[in-house]
Order: C-alpha cells, then structure tokens, then sequence
C-alpha cells in the first residue's frame, strides 16, 4: 500500500499503460484521477474501481484541459503523483515528406502536454511539500527503428525534458523520472487504423503474435509491466531516485538482433558456416 492517502493522476488512462497503472495505484491505495479523450474507455476504467478512480475528459493538446485535471486531484486533498502518459503514434511520415502541420501536431501531443503537465502540477506539489513526476518516453527515444521519426524525436525531448524538470524541481523535494516501454501489446498500434470490431480484433492478435518474439524475453510485453515500474518511480521506494528513466522493454535494447537470437544472420554465423 505505497500510495494509501495518496492522490495521483494518471493521463491516457482510458486504456493500455495508462489504465493499467491507474489500476496498480489503486491497488496500492491511491485516489487517482484519469484524464483522456476516451469518453466510454474512461467511464468504464472508474466504473471497475469502487469510486477511487474518476474520470475527466481531458485533452492533453489544450493546456486548459491539463491545468483543470491536475486542479481536480488537487482540490481532493493535495496532488501527490502525477503520470504524463497520453500519447498515440502521431505522423508515420517520413523527414522527406512530413508537412509543418503534422510536425508539430505530434510534438504538441507528446512533447508539449508532458510539458504543461509539469508546468502545472509543479506549482501544487510545491504548495504542499513535494511530490512525484513520472513521464512516457519509449525505446524510440533511444534507438532508431522503433518508431516513425515525430514520434521519436518527441520521445528523445520527453527524456531531456525528465532531466531538466528534475533538476529545477529538486529544490522543491520533487522528484521526476521516466519510464521506456519496449513493444507493449496496447490498442496503439491499431488506434489510428479505421477497421471494424472483427478486423480490429484479428490485427491485435496479430501484433500480439509478433510482440512475442520482437525480443529476447520470449513474451509479449503487457501494460501492467510498465505499471509496476511506474509504481515504484512514483512511490517512496525510489526517494532517492530523480532524473532518469527505466526502461521496460524485455530486453529489445541490448544489442542487434543476432546478439540474443540464434537463427538471425550474422557475420560470425556466416563464418563459422564458412568455416564448417
Ligand atoms: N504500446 C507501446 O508499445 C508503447 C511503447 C512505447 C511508448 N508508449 C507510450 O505509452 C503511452 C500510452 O500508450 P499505450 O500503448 O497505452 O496506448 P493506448 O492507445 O492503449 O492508450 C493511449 C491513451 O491515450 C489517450 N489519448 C490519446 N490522445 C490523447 C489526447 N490528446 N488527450 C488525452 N488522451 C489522449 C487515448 O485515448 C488512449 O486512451 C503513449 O505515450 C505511448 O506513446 C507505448
């Protein structure tokens, strides 16, 4: 029960690594407060969590929408904990192409709210003492071929972005770290596709058949992985911790492919094939 008497909020908490971390902190005794876009998904996330869950539509594209959210936790007994998750894929075009418009709706979507929700949780956990920040990066942020390049530019300015608030806020006794998710099985991938119930659920079997060999732990990443190193960011076993990120990933960052699979081809299989 790290969060008993606790208030957090969660954004992008209608589903995936959102829903699952809003669970995992109730489950843990938060009060938590979900903001989302998602109408139905929100409703029926706080439905499930006998009243400690409630949800605000909210879009993280309007600072207005942030600043009430972070306000409405506050106004409950002092904001604690806050998760800046929202996200999607944002533009899948590449550098050669992507229009202005399309550069900069998807940094506002994953750059600028994680941004504004620090902006304005900031001066709360302030007034009351302290608190903790945690925000979504990705792997993309890290390496190329995880993510088209707006999402991983925005991704790579979360983490830098992490460190700078860290540094500003620690004189507040606010701490502010990051988590990295690998390939996680969520409705992300599938989100900006129009296809129909049936459709929808065949290609979500699909990524799940790929998610579970993209990486060297032979399992399909869940979002309740993410939740659980979120968890400890945002509680008090990771007090001394402040300005970095884990990432969650089964491994899909240690090295190329060859390196963890026995049948991808590689220079040394080549010679010893050579050799044999
Ligand atoms: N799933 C992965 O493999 C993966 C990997 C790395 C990073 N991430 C990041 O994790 C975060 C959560 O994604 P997920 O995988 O749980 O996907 P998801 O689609 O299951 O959940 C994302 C949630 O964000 C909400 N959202 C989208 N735009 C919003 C807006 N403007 N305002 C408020 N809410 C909005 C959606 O409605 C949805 O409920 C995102 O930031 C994503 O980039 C995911």
């Amino acid at each position: 029960m790290r969060f008993s008497g606790k208030r957090a909020v969660v954004t992008g908490g209608a589903s995936g690594i959102g829903r699952a971390t809003a669970l995992r902190l109730v489950e843990e005794g938060a009060e938590v407060w979900i903001g989302d876009i998602d109408e139905a998904g929100g409703e029926d996330v706080a439905a499930t969590s006998n009243g400690r869950i409630h949800f605000l539509r909210t879009d993280v594209m309007k600072v207005e929408d942030i600043a009430a959210l972070m306000a409405a936790a506050d106004a409950a007994g002092g904001l604690d904990v806050v998760f800046n998750n929202a996200g999607a894929g944002g533009s899948r075009d590449p550098i050669e192409e992507i229009s202005a418009e399309d550069w900069d709706r998807t940094q506002a979507l994953l750059l600028r709210s994680v941004a504004m929700g620090i902006r304005y949780a900031a001066p709360l956990m302030i007034a009351r003492g302290g608190g903790a920040i945690v925000n979504t990066a990705s792997i993309a942020a890290l390496q190329t071929g995880a993510a088209p390049t707006a999402y991983s530019v925005a991704k790579a300015g979360v983490l830098h972005l992490t460190t700078m608030a860290a540094a500003d806020l620690s004189r507040y006794n606010i701490r502010v770290n990051a988590v990295c998710p690998g390939f996680i099985t969520t409705n992300i991938f599938t989100a900006a596709l129009s296809i129909d119930g049936e459709k929808r659920a065949m290609a979500n079997d699909m990524i799940r058949g790929i998610a579970t060999h993209a990486q060297p732990l032979q399992r399909a990443g869940k979002a309740e992985d993410i939740a659980a190193a979120v968890a400890y960011l945002a509680s008090d076993d990771a007090s001394f911790v402040t300005g970095t990120h884990i990432t969650v990933d089964g491994g899909m960052t240690i090295g190329p492919r060859h390196s963890w699979d026995a049948e991808a081809p590689s220079l040394f299989s080549a010679l010893q094939q050579f050799a044999s």
